[in-house]
């Protein structure tokens, strides 16, 4: 039998989505863990895609992209944040946010080079550092409110950082970045030539009449911003896995280098599908207000229960405080949910590289009334 070399990523195992889903199911419990809709994307967006098969655009697609689906993402940035990108020399679509996350850092980062990122952190920034043999130093936001003290963010800065990665509208706290956190941002890398990873896959999900604060919406942090978005995310289809990366072109150029051994280019009838789904921007733009209203009816829901609902600005996940309820720690706590009230949550600490346990867990309210309507009566027992 051969030796098996070392694991590049001796320390990861299945990812904590995997494992409470899988739980969910032995149980039969209400599956409020993974983020994903439990409910039908548009009709009208799977008809283009059944139009566009049975049209025949069935091969490659070129590296970067259809034209008119980069033309259309570059459309929609530019209403939504008067920002300007050449679609085809700085749009890149992807096999979804974690490839262009992957291919981002992949392009970027090399041994020793130092990377910051904010806990807690979606789960696939940190191995995906390591695998290239950079060092991630982390800031922690704590409960109740997530905030950013920029000064100890300042403080884990070094002539090897090369990039930061922001994760705005934020999984799993909810917290979208205000406009004091971007100026301290700016003030901390002018003069640098650090890059910004900024993670916006839930860009069109922010509620009260917010307004997301998009990293291209600010020059000095265009310039050296890969922004990454996810169609999963803004369509309902979280399983066609394709979203997209805007760039400088000289970003773009290396990210291209990398993304064309990675995956050379992404399913071509679903680029042609959302190209002509996105002519009509009320299919992104009623986005917020659609999921507001889930939101609300979960936070009704549950207003009367021992639960600290914590604020929510965006994202479909709602931060649930248990201390009143339970002193287990959020591991377990988010077991017992599962198994004995059929409720399936995912625990907060496991966005947390040290584990950080704030008796917190996280809801997605990406489902039917229904659904949502079952997970109250059960959380509402207890
Ligand atoms: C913060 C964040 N980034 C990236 C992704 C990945 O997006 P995609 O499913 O398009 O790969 C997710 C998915 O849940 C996410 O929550």
């Amino acid at each position: 039998m051969i030796q098996l070399p070392l694991s590049k990523l001796s320390n990861v195992g299945t990812t904590i989505f995997s494992q409470m889903t899988q739980l969910a199911n032995e149980n039969q419990a209400i599956n409020l863990s993974q983020g994903f809709p439990d409910f039908m994307p548009d009709s009208e967006l799977l008809n283009y895609v059944d139009d566009f098969i049975k049209k025949g655009f069935n091969q490659y697609a070129p590296l970067g992209g259809m034209i008119g689906l980069k033309e259309e993402i570059a459309r929609k940035i530019e209403n939504s944040h008067q920002a300007i990108y050449h679609p085809d020399a700085e749009i890149t679509v992807t096999a979804g946010g974690t490839q262009a996350i992957f291919t981002a850092i992949a392009a970027f980062i090399k041994r020793d080079d130092e990377v910051i990122i904010f806990e807690p952190a979606y789960d696939c920034y940190e191995p995906t550092v390591e695998l290239f043999g950079g060092i991630v130093k982390r800031f922690e936001m704590k409960a109740p409110h997530y905030e950013i003290d920029w000064n100890a963010v300042k403080g884990l800065i070094s002539e090897k950082t090369k990039m930061i990665i922001l994760n705005n509208p934020n999984n799993p706290s909810g917290k979208i970045l205000t406009e004091n956190d971007i100026r301290e941002l700016i003030k901390i890398v002018k003069d640098t030539s650090i890059l910004i990873l900024s993670d916006e896959v839930y860009e069109n999900i922010v509620f009260d009449g917010k307004q997301h604060l998009s990293i291209c919406r600010y020059p000095e942090l265009k310039e050296r911003s890969l922004l990454v978005a996810s169609f999963g995310k803004l369509f309902h289809v979280t399983g066609w896995k394709i979203g997209y990366c805007a760039a400088p072109k000289a970003l773009t150029d290396e990210f291209r280098k990398v993304h064309q051994f990675n995956v050379f280019c992404v399913n071509t009838p679903i680029q042609l599908a959302l190209a002509e789904y996105m002519k009509n921007d009320d299919h992104y733009n009623q986005l917020s207000s659609f999921f507001q209203k889930k939101r609300d009816f979960l936070r009704q829901g549950l207003a009367s229960t021992s639960f600290e609902l914590l604020d929510c600005e965006g994202t479909y996940f709602q931060a649930l405080k248990y201390d009143k309820v339970s002193d287990k720690n959020d591991f377990d706590f988010a077991s017992e949910l599962t198994v004995t009230h059929k409720v399936a949550s995912v625990p907060f600490s496991s966005f947390y590289k040290n584990k950080v346990n704030e008796n917190v867990i996280r809801l997605c309210f990406a489902k039917k009334e229904e659904t949502l309507e079952k997970a109250i009566e059960n959380l509402t027992k207890i």
